[in-house]
C-alpha cells in the first residue's frame, strides 16, 4: 500500500494542485488507495450540484476505524495514540497506545451492540473532553452507528432539539464535568432534555467522571463501566458503503434551527487524512495538540480522525486556557513536548491580554507548526502568536474551512508556502477549486478581487445533505449560485492570488469561534414574556472576535434594567446555552424596518459597531425616526 502523497515543496504543491484540477478522480483515487478498503470502489466520483448529489468512491466498502486503529497495530501498536490532559494539572494524565485505544474502542463497540445499537442508528454524545468521548465516537464508527456530538455547553432544550431531529437511540454522557474551577452537571441536563420528549432514546450510558449525585432512571440509564464489563477487546468492524453516513453535526445558519450537517464515510476519511498530513506535516514521533472541543467539527476532523488516520499522537485537553492560570496551554505544550499546535484566534487574544510573561517562561522549543482556525485572526494576534508562542521559528497555518467542508480548504502549507502573509489563509489545498463571485453570481476573474467565496467542484468531504431535510441543504448551499457551493463567506484575493477570508455575509455571527445564527438568538430572546421583538447583530469584540448586540422592544416600560437584562440572559442560557448570551442589550421603542417590514440589520450593525456616520440612506425606511433614537440612546448610556 502506498502512503498518502505528502507535499514537500512548492513545486510538489503546484504539481499536485494542477493534477487535482485536471483530473480530480485520478488524483483522489491515488490518495484513497493508501487506505484499507474491504472492496474497491467502482466509480471515484459522481456528482451534480443542482440536487445536490455527490458520491465519492461508490461501490467501495470499508470501516474508518480499521484505518484509524487496526492498520497501525503492527508498526505502531505501542506508540501513544491519545494523550489526555485532565482539567486539573494535579490529576494524572492518561496515555493510550494504538493497541490500548483499539481495545477500548472494541469493548465500547461491543457494549453498544449489546444495547441493541446497530448500523445506521444515531447516537448522541453530550460529554466533557475525556478519552471516553473519542473512544465512544470511534466505537460508533466501528459498528456503523451515526454519531451526533453535541457540545456540552448547550442547554437541555438545545440538546433535546438535536436528539429529536436525528431520532437518536442512545445518549452517551457523564455524571458531571470539570471545567476550570467549576464542576458542571451533565447528566442533569440530559435528564432535563429527555423529559422534554425524545421518545427515540432507549439507553443513556453514563460515565463516572466527577462522582456527583445524579438521578437515575432504571431500565434506561446504565453506568459506562457496567456496560463495558466483560466485553471483548476485539470487535468485528461493520462493513460500510463509502457513502454510508458517518456522522451528523449540528451547526447554525442564517435561518431557523441549527441543521444537522451529514458527512459520509469514504470521502471524509480520505480528505480528513490528506488535509491533516499536508497542513500539519507530522513526523513519525510528533505530538500534535488541537485545543478545540470534539463538539465542533475541528475536534472531529483534527483531534480524532485526521491524526489517527495518519498514525499521529493526538492530545486531548479537558480544561480551559486560563485555569489554574494563563500559562496552562504552554505548560501542557512543555509537559507533553507538543510539536504541532492548533488553536483558535479567540484563545490567542484572551491569552495575549494576560501578558506575554505567561508564555515566555515556558520551554516551547519542541513546537514546529502553529495553526489557527475558526475565525479571522487579526494582525496583532497573529504577530503575538508568531513571536511569543512560535518564537519566530514556527510557520502559522491560518486554516479556513467549515463544518460543511469537513476538512481544511484554504491554508498555507508550513515551510512550503513562503513567505507567509499574516492573516491570510493563502491558497487552496489540492482538490479545492475556489471561485469568487459578485452578488449577482458573476465570476470575478481578475486575480485581485473582493467578493463572495464559492467552490466549483466537489472535494471528498463536502457535506452530502442536512439530516432529514435535503431541500434545506440545497437551498442553503447550492441555490444562491448555479452549480456552485456557496460558503456564506466573503473574501479578498490579492495580486498573487492569495486569499484572505473576511467573514460571513449571512446572518451568522462568529463568537469566540462558535457559529451562531442571529435568528436563533432572537427566537431565544423572544421566549422572554416581556419581549415583543428582538434584533440581534454582531459587532467587533476585542477577545471574542464578534460580540452579540441585541436590540429589544419591550411589552411595557422597564424600570429595573439590570433585572430585565438578567432575565433575558437567563432565557437565552436556558434556550441555547451561555455561549449565546448577548454582550450588549439596548431597549428600543422600534426597530428600523423596510416598507415590506424587514428589519434593516445593516443599520443596526453599523450602530452596534459605532459607525453611526456610515449608515447610508435611511429615508426609505418605514420608520426613519427610530434610527436617531437608537443612536442617541446608545450614546447616552442606556445601553446595558
Ligand atoms: C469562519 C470551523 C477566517 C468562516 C472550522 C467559516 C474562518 C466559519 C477561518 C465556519 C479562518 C473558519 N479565517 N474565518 N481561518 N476558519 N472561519 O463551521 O466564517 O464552526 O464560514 O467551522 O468560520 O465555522 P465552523
Amino acid at each position: 500500500m502506498k502512503p498518502l502523497t505528502r507535499i514537500r515543496s512548492h513545486r510538489d504543491y503546484l504539481d499536485a494542485y494542477a493534477k487535482s484540477v485536471e483530473d480530480p478522480s485520478a488524483f483522489w483515487a491515488e490518495q484513497a488507495e493508501s487506505f484499507i478498503w474491504r472492496k474497491p470502489w467502482d466509480t471515484v466520483l459522481d456528482w451534480n450540484f443542482s440536487d445536490p448529489d455527490v458520491r465519492w468512491f461508490e461501490g467501495g466498502t470499508l470501516n474508518i476505524t480499521e484505518n484509524c486503529l487496526d492498520r497501525h497495530l503492527s508498526q505502531r501498536g505501542d506508540k501513544p495514540a491519545l494523550i489526555w490532559e485532565p482539567n486539573n494539572p494535579e490529576e494524572a494524565h492518561r496515555t493510550l497506545s494504538f493497541r490500548e485505544l483499539h481495545a477500548e474502542v472494541c469493548r465500547t463497540a461491543e457494549a453498544l451492540r449489546a444495547k441493541g445499537i446497530q448500523k445506521g442508528d444515531r447516537v448522541c454524545f453530550y460529554m466533557p473532553m475525556v478519552p471516553e468521548l473519542a473512544i465512544g465516537v470511534l466505537a460508533c464508527a466501528r459498528i456503523g452507528a451515526v454519531h451526533s456530538v453535541v457540545f456540552a455547553g448547550f442547554s437541555a432544550k438545545a440538546l433535546a432539539d438535536r436528539i429529536e431531529d436525528a431520532s437518536c437511540k442512545a445518549v452517551l454522557c457523564s455524571d458531571g464535568n470539570f471545567r476550570g474551577s467549576k464542576q458542571i452537571p451533565v447528566k442533569d441536563v440530559v435528564d432535563e432534555a429527555l423529559a422534554k420528549g425524545c421518545k427515540s432514546v432507549e439507553t443513556v450510558l453514563v460515565l463516572q467522571r466527577t462522582g456527583q449525585d445524579i438521578a437515575w432512571t432504571e431500565g434506561r440509564d446504565i453506568w459506562w463501566h457496567d456496560a463495558l464489563e466483560g466485553m471483548p477487546t476485539e470487535s468485528a468492524p461493520e462493513i460500510m458503503e463509502s457513502e454510508d453516513m458517518l456522522f451528523v453535526l449540528y451547526t447554525s445558519g442564517s435561518t431557523g434551527k441549527p441543521k444537522g450537517v451529514v458527512h459520509t464515510t469514504g470521502g471524509y476519511m480520505v480528505y480528513s487524512a490528506y488535509s491533516f498530513l499536508n497542513v500539519f506535516q507530522p513526523e513519525e514521533n510528533d505530538v500534535y495538540w488541537c485545543t478545540a472541543d470534539i463538539g465542533w467539527i475541528t475536534g472531529h476532523s483534527y483531534i480524532i480522525y485526521g491524526p489517527l488516520l495518519n498514525g499521529t499522537t493526538t492530545v486531548m485537553f479537558e480544561g480551559v486556557p486560563t485555569w489554574p492560570d494563563a500559562g496552562r496551554f504552554w505548560e501542557v505544550c512543555d509537559k507533553h513536548k507538543v510539536n504541532l499546535f492548533y488553536t483558535a484566534p479567540t484563545a490567542i487574544r484572551a491569552l495575549m491580554a494576560k501578558g506575554s510573561e505567561w508564555v515566555d517562561k515556558h520551554d516551547l522549543s519542541d513546537l514546529r507548526v502553529l495553526g489557527s482556525v475558526g475565525e479571522p485572526i487579526n494582525e496583532e494576534a497573529w504577530h503575538w502568536y508568531h513571536e511569543h508562542v512560535g518564537r519566530k521559528r514556527c510557520p502559522i497555518v491560518d486554516t479556513w474551512w467549515q463544518t460543511e467542508t469537513g476538512g481544511i480548504m484554504i491554508s498555507p502549507l508550513p515551510g512550503i508556502t513562503e513567505p507567509l502573509k499574516p492573516c491570510k489563509a493563502m491558497q487552496p489545498l489540492p482538490g479545492v477549486q475556489p471561485i469568487m463571485v459578485d452578488v449577482n453570481g458573476n465570476e470575478l476573474t481578475d486575480t485581485e478581487a473582493e467578493g463572495l467565496l464559492c467552490i466549483k467542484h466537489p472535494w471528498p468531504s463536502i457535506l452530502r445533505t442536512t439530516y432529514g431535510d435535503h431541500e434545506r441543504c440545497r437551498q442553503t448551499y447550492f441555490s444562491a449560485f448555479k452549480n456552485l457551493y456557496f460558503t456564506g463567506d466573503e473574501c479578498r484575493r490579492d495580486a498573487d492570488g492569495h486569499y484572505r477570508i473576511i467573514g460571513r455575509v449571512d446572518d451568522v455571527i462568529n463568537v469566540s469561534g462558535h457559529r451562531l445564527g442571529t435568528a436563533e438568538i432572537e427566537d431565544a430572546i423572544d421566549e422572554h414574556a416581556d419581549v415583543v421583538e428582538a434584533a440581534v447583530v454582531g459587532y467587533p469584540h476585542d477577545i471574542k472576535g464578534q460580540g452579540i448586540y441585541a436590540y429589544l422592544i419591550c411589552a411595557h416600560h422597564v424600570d429595573d434594567h439590570e433585572q430585565f437584562k438578567n432575565d433575558v440572559l437567563e432565557t437565552v442560557t436556558r434556550v441555547i446555552g451561555p455561549i449565546a448570551k448577548p454582550d450588549h442589550m439596548q431597549i428600543v421603542s422600534g426597530l428600523p424596518k423596510t416598507r415590506s417590514g424587514k428589519i434593516m440589520r445593516r443599520i443596526l450593525r453599523k450602530i452596534a459597531s459605532g459607525e453611526t456616520d456610515r449608515l447610508g440612506d435611511t429615508s426609505t425606511l418605514l420608520n426613519p425616526e427610530v434610527v436617531q433614537e437608537i443612536i442617541e440612546d446608545s450614546l447616552h448610556g442606556k445601553v446595558s
